[in-house]
């Protein structure tokens, strides 16, 4: 069992480049499963949800190509894939039921494993389930499968969504492109990801209009194509960085991620006592051209209220660094959380650092300590995880991350990124008790 050990306190100061969104790209890769053909996807980040993603495609029947250190993916789509996405798959990578839509629409069968519990609530598929049914499917249960056929093809309708649900809206889109007739789905969500895919379909040949606007029409055609594709910038890791600097004291430039894709981000990091300066036209890791930006931290952030909203409100993935952050901030912080509703077990772990928040309901009350000190800490998915770590770059001492595979899952290169960003960290064999030889 490996950990991340780090010893505090350091600031983060230097250029980190950024590649494609974790969210993103998984769903790019389940859309390729809509044309027949080679579909390239470039800008791919080294996480271990590719790896997954790709044992799926795998498994699918696809032939993929996939150079973690260039960051592209390349997947050969046969004209008959499989249809089943195996339960082990599922519970590894929740992201893995983006592949129900595009199965539905192209195979007009799913048997997609319902995903268990994830550390961050309940998670449902019902408006996965209403807009397939919606669309013309019937959905059913079978041994913790969820079912999807529809024999005769996907028909175009109405569906109007009680939440703008990334993962619903993915789905659906996907499932639209090939159905026949028009579907609006209105209340759709806005996330850059979203408008990444549909980008993607519409390269492909799917007719999509409102990207990015909560009313989305797609008009269905019989087939779409194979393309070459560039992931958006993952505004998440971004972010992390973003508030990492800030919550340090320090001076990051971020290279790969514009302002435009986190506009309350930067809000929330000036009203922290960062600044924060736009960088466009830049060069980046790769030798393209694109977008950063500079934060800089106060030597002791200030306290910030945050409530997280879908897009373009603040991002429930970077609740953890909110909470970093007002725990060390002058004055008393607030986070309300109104996406998942049990996204607290990264307090229990900021606590042992020694951070002072208190619950109430979606509410979390941060009162600012003046720094915090290394303690064991466990993380409890991806977003838990990174924030433990920039938190114990505030600590005094020894902070021991673990459950490092949860944060390997979503942030490439995170102990080297962190080092050269003059952060004193390694990833270091720790023996488990329960391994006994
Ligand atoms: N929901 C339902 N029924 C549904 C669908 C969603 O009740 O049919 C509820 C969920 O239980 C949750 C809320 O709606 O409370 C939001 O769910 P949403 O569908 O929007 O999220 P998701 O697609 O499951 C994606 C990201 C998450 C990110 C959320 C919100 C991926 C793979 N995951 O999840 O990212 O937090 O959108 O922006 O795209 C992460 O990267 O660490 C992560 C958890």
């Amino acid at each position: 069992m490996d950990v991340f050990r780090l010893t505090g306190p350091s600031q983060l100061r230097g250029v980190v480049d950024i590649r494609g969104a974790k969210n993103s790209v998984l769903k790019l890769m389940a859309a390729s499963l809509l044309a027949v053909g080679r579909t390239t996807i470039s800008n791919v980040p080294a996480i271990l949800d590719v790896r997954i993603m790709v044992e799926l495609l795998v498994r699918l029947g696809c032939s993929v190509d996939y150079d973690a250190e260039a960051g592209v993916v390349s997947i050969d789509v046969p004209e008959l894939v499989g249809i089943q996405a195996d339960y082990e798959l599922v519970r590894a990578m929740r992201a893995s039921i983006s592949v129900l839509g595009p199965l539905t629409a192209r195979m007009r069968s799913a048997h997609v494993a319902l995903p268990g519990g994830d550390a961050i609530g309940s998670r449902g598929l019902d408006m996965h389930q209403a807009g397939l049914e919606a669309l013309g499917a019937t959905v059913h249960l079978d041994h913790g499968y969820f079912v999807a056929e529809a024999p005769e093809g996907l028909q175009g309708t109405e569906i109007s969504l009680q939440f703008p649900s990334v993962g619903a809206t993915e789905n659906l889109v996907m499932a639209a492109t090939l159905a026949h007739g028009v579907t609006t789905i209105s209340n759709a969500a806005k996330e850059p990801e979203i408008v990444d895919i549909c980008s993607m379909l519409v390269e492909m040949g799917a007719r999509i209009d409102g990207i990015g606007t909560p009313d989305i029409t797609v008009t269905g055609v019989s087939e779409l194509r194979p393309v070459d594709h560039r992931t958006v910038g993952d505004r998440i890791v971004a972010g992390t960085y973003a508030f990492g600097a800030a919550l340090s004291g320090g001076d990051v430039t971020v290279r790969g991620v514009g302002l435009d894709l986190m506009p309350n981000i930067a809000i929330k990091l000036r009203d922290a006592g960062a600044t924060v300066d736009p960088l466009d036209g830049i060069e980046l890791g790769d030798g393209t051209l694109g977008a950063g930006f500079r934060v800089r931290g106060a030597d002791r952030p200030k306290a910030i209220r945050v409530a997280t909203m879908p897009f373009p409100g603040f991002p429930t993935d970077l609740q953890p660094f909110v909470i970093a952050l007002n725990s060390v901030a002058e004055g008393t912080g607030l986070l309300s959380e109104n996406l998942f509703e049990a996204r607290w077990r990264f307090v229990q772990e900021i606590a042992r650092l020694g951070a002072k928040v208190r619950i109430d309901g979606n509410h979390a009350l941060i009162s600012g300590v003046e720094g915090l000190s290394g303690a064991e800490v466990e993380a409890s998915d991806i977003r838990a995880g990174a924030g433990l770590v920039m938190a114990g770059l505030r600590a005094v001492g020894i902070t021991e991350v673990s459950g490092i595979d949860h944060i390997e899952r979503g942030y490439e290169n995170f102990v080297t990124n962190l080092r050269s960003l003059g952060a004193d960290i390694e990833r270091v064999e720790k023996r488990d008790i329960l391994t006994f030889e």
